[in-house]
């Protein structure tokens, strides 16, 4: 860890979990955002493929693709020398070990990210493994996982029954056992999110998971309130930014139309 104590690469999470210091993370799609996010509050930014719903206005993440992804992390990278997960999009890990390797070995080439998050528990234990092996940080991503959206019937809070709850807590030491450096845990009922924390020795970090968790992340234009038609139960915003745009939009529009602007202070001589 820094001098300011911030996490500067994926071993540094388990060290956090360790101390009892709980993990900030935060997605982050661009180089802008990442600048305002680089301070010592924010462990680690995710750049989340939800960034095919929020910035692209897609129903799911199913059609994020690779150089999407990797152009995204790019940009954030560009922005600053934080902790940087980038998710793997979907099919390009699930089909085989070897184009796991070739498209997480891209992301880190082509981004200069710290590491890569993929979805799934026990089945991905291979996967994780071949990855961590080859240099490569993985965190795991269990629970409700979105590129799974429809098998699993929609956006719903999983291990609920006690079949499904069983299998998230095999699925979490799994990946544990398979070298995955931290374990986001979405939509899980708090209990069974605290018993998943409990069992591991690397982080959980939870959206949707109760308290008990190692960490928290939250997507950065929900929490904002950039989203403004996104209010699911789990959510907190910590800014009104939309009403904030739309004020500002009505305001330009007001000044422009009375020629109150550009005023003399805003035009060249
Ligand atoms: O894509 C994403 O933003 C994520 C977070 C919700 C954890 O996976």
């Amino acid at each position: 860890m820094t001098a300011d104590s911030r996490p500067r690469t994926a071993l540094d999470l388990t060290a956090m979990k360790a101390a009892g210091r709980r993990i900030v993370m935060l997605t982050c799609y661009d180089a802008l955002f990442a600048r305002l996010l680089d301070s010592p509050d924010v462990d680690v930014l995710l750049v989340g493929d939800s960034v095919n719903q929020v910035l692209a206005g897609q129903d799911t993440t199913l059609s994020a693709t690779l150089d999407q992804m990797i152009y995204h992390a790019a940009a954030v990278r560009r922005a600053t020398r934080m902790l940087v997960f980038v998710d793997l999009p979907f099919l390009t890990y699930q089909v085989s070990v070897e184009d796991a390797i070739r498209n997480a070995g891209r992301v880190m080439q082509q981004t200069g990210a710290n590491g890569v998050k993929l979805e799934g528990g026990e089945a991905m234990a291979p996967t994780v493994s071949a990855l961590v092996e080859r240099g490569i940080p993985v965190m795991g991503h269990i629970g409700l996982t979105p590129q799974s959206v429809h098998a699993l019937g929609g956006y719903r809070v999983q291990g609920r029954e006690a079949d499904a709850a069983t299998r998230l807590l095999a699925d979490a030491p799994a990946l544990e056992a398979a070298g995955a450096c931290a374990v986001v845990l979405e939509l899980v009922p708090a209990a069974l999110a605290k018993r998943i924390s409990e069992s591991l020795t690397v982080p959980t970090i939870g959206i949707g998971a109760g308290s008990a968790c190692d960490g928290q992340v939250l997507v950065l234009h929900d929490m904002l309130g950039l989203n403004e038609l996104f209010e699911p139960k789990f959510l907190k915003r910590y800014a009104e930014l939309g009403r904030t745009v739309r004020e500002a939009a009505h305001a330009f529009a007001d000044d422009v139309r009375s020629g109150r602007y550009p005023d003399a202070a805003h035009s060249f001589e």
